[in-house]
């Protein structure tokens, strides 16, 4: 279920966030501009039901946005830098937290937060941009289940081929976007090529 975003202002906006002389303000601009992008492609399916207008010429039946069954969810906290599409784009968007934080040593991610509206009979997006090993996507994916949410959806903006592995595995079916699917991760787990520490680059620690 993985859906690499194939668009070139995609491939410019992600060039420009992996240069490693961007600085962090261009880079939260350009995080922006991707989420809102991913945002897009993520919400295709989401419900409409008909709606009656009239044209200044005629009447038609339109379709609008059920908003209120929309939850994003971004895993803090490189996650947040990708909320404010989500809720531009749909005014009424519920959003929770789940703060997850690698370990440095070890790679493997330790809860520390978490805080979630109603979760059942609503399209829940999990935004979070990098998927190295996947541990985090794990751990959120089964709090959000386990909180009632059914085929939550995982927006990522770099994803390494052990991450979606990894989901596939313990979540499969789960459905995946990503702007980019890159190489492999390093004995670090840092994804190659990459764009770094999404987290310090954003918040320029
Ligand atoms: C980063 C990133 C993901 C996680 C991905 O967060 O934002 O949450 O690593 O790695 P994984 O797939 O191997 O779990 P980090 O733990 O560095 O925390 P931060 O968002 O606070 O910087
Ligand atoms: N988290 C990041 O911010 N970058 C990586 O490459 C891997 C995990």
């Amino acid at each position: 279920m993985l859906n690499v975003l194939d668009h070139p202002l995609a491939a410019h906006i992600i060039t420009h966030l992996r240069d490693k002389t961007t600085k962090p303000a261009t880079f939260r601009t350009l995080a922006y501009q991707i989420s809102m992008l991913l945002a897009i492609e993520a919400t295709a399916n989401v419900e409409t039901s008909a709606k009656e207008i009239e044209t200044p010429l005629e009447r038609m039946t339109g379709r609008e946005l059920a908003h209120e069954t929309l939850v994003v969810v971004p895993i803090l906290r490189a996650g947040l830098g990708m909320v404010q599409p989500f809720s531009d784009l749909f005014p009424d968007v519920s959003v929770g937290y789940i703060g997850l934080e690698r370990d440095h040593a070890t790679a493997v991610a330790r809860s520390y937060y978490c805080k979630l509206p109603p979760l059942s009979n609503r399209h829940v997006f999990l935004v979070d941009p990098m998927l190295a090993t996947g541990g985090s996507a794990v751990q959120a994916l089964t709090i959000v289940k386990e909180q009632g949410a059914k085929n939550p959806t995982l927006v990522c903006i770099v994803a390494a081929p052990e991450g979606v592995a990894e989901v596939e595995k313990h979540h499969p079916g789960t459905p995946i976007h990503t702007a980019a699917l890159d190489r492999q991760l390093n004995d670090r787990k840092y994804i190659l090529p990459g764009l770094g520490d999404f987290g310090d680059r954003l918040y320029g620690t």
